[in-house]
């Protein structure tokens, strides 16, 4: 299981400083927030070509904004990995996976709390990851909302029907309980923010992940 400390919990007052703490695992979760798709304004492509001068790590952009098309070109060009988009942002789904894909990144869809697997059952043989919302999008911090289990284990016999690759990815409100149970029902990837961030020592929180 691949853990994703999500930048948006980091301190931004030292940014450099905040993410050497989570340097050991592979992903690093980004979040772009518009203020128009989600009630919160966070970072844009200059911030992300700001760590991308400073890790490795591959930086999964989750992008919570209503034209994703039109911006996911800025975050590859300063250094985003992956790109997911939001399935309830757009209505012309196919155009901005394909859109996305000819950037030659992974591209991922994510869906809030109350958007259902089934929505998003015919890109899946199209895509490279799901995001599942464990909160409604737009700030860290907030209480795990626990049908995002059942999408995962929906999502995890998905996978192996349809005979297809994508990657599930959970996020929001995770720990080290939270976490175990979204294991438990088969996801790849874990993003935590406050858990990790908000703690003296984030490394032990890491661990705290992995272990599970
Ligand atoms: C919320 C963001 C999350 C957020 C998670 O809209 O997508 O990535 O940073 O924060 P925690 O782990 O604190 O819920
Ligand atoms: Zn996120």
């Amino acid at each position: 299981m691949i853990i994703a400390p999500s930048v948006l919990s980091a301190n931004f007052g030292n940014l450099e400083e905040s993410i050497k703490n989570v340097s050991s695992t592979k992903w690093l979760h980004v979040d772009i927030m518009d203020g128009h798709f989600v009630p919160n304004i966070s970072i844009g492509p200059v911030v992300v070509k700001g760590l991308r001068s400073v890790t490795n790590q591959v930086l999964d952009t989750h992008l919570m904004i209503s034209d994703p098309l039109k911006y996911a070109s800025e975050f590859v060009k300063a250094g985003s990995d992956r790109i997911t988009f939001h399935y309830e942002a757009v209505t012309d789904h196919l155009k901005v996976i394909e859109g996305i894909k000819k950037l030659n990144v992974p591209v991922g869809i994510s869906i809030k709390p109350n958007t259902d697997v089934e929505s998003i059952k015919e890109y899946l043989p199209l895509i490279d990851q799901v995001l599942v919302m464990s909160v409604e999008p737009g700030f860290g911090g907030q209480a795990f909302i626990p049908s995002a289990v059942d999408k995962i284990q929906e999502l995890s016999k998905l996978k192996s029907l349809l005979n297809t690759e994508f990657m599930i990815v959970v996020d929001g409100g995770i720990n080290a309980e939270t976490g175990k149970l979204c294991r438990d029902a088969g996801v790849d990837v874990l993003v935590a923010g406050s858990y990790v961030f908000n703690h003296e020592n984030p490394k032990s929180r890491i661990d705290s992940l992995r272990w599970l």
